[in-house]
């Protein structure tokens, strides 16, 4: 079957959007079709045209934000069951504000519990100040992630 993913993304700053995008790009270099989404735009979300799902949002509070949250609740287990889903996000660790808590590992609980398959441990992108810069070599981080997905979507 042909493989088809959809990365969906929030961001305040630009950090997330970035990896999304490096994400994106390595997918499709590795010869998968995806679609990008900021997730306020991502708003007929169909199981029927996607068959992956990568989801990533800022760390906020310890979690991942609340538009995020909000589009998690459009994914029907029963619709995305069995299909794989990676997730992604970006920290600040140093973050006075942060508490402990990440939001690539409560979006992989979530999907998890709607039965979707994890195809690797989340990506967590560190940022260097409040609104970044991400740190040196992320963006070839989230790339070499996206070929390693590539290679688990493949089989
Ligand atoms: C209100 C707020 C709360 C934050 N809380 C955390 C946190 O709990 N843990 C953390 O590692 N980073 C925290 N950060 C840093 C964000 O993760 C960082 O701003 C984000 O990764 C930037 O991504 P973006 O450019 O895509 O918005 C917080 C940032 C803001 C603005």
């Amino acid at each position: 079957m042909k493989i088809k993913g959809i990365v969906v993304f929030d961001t305040s700053y630009g950090n997330t959007e970035a990896i999304a995008k490096a994400i994106s790009e390595a997918l499709k270099e590795s010869e998968i079709e995806v679609d990008t989404f900021y997730v306020k735009d991502a708003k007929k979300l169909s199981a029927k045209d996607y068959n992956c799902l990568i989801l990533g949002s800022p760390t906020k509070f310890g979690t991942m934000s609340f538009a995020v949250k909000g589009f998690l609740g459009k994914v029907k287990s029963e619709e995305w069951m069995n299909k794989p889903f990676a997730a992604f996000d970006t920290e600040n660790p140093e973050n006075v504000e942060r508490k402990e808590g990440s939001a690539a590992e409560k979006i992989a609980e979530k999907l998890r519990d709607k039965k979707m398959n994890q195809l690797l441990p989340v990506l967590k992108a560190v940022v260097l100040g409040w609104k970044g810069p991400l740190q040196e070599g992320e963006i070839e981080r989230a790339k070499e992630y996206a070929k390693r997905l590539a290679i688990e979507l493949k089989g």
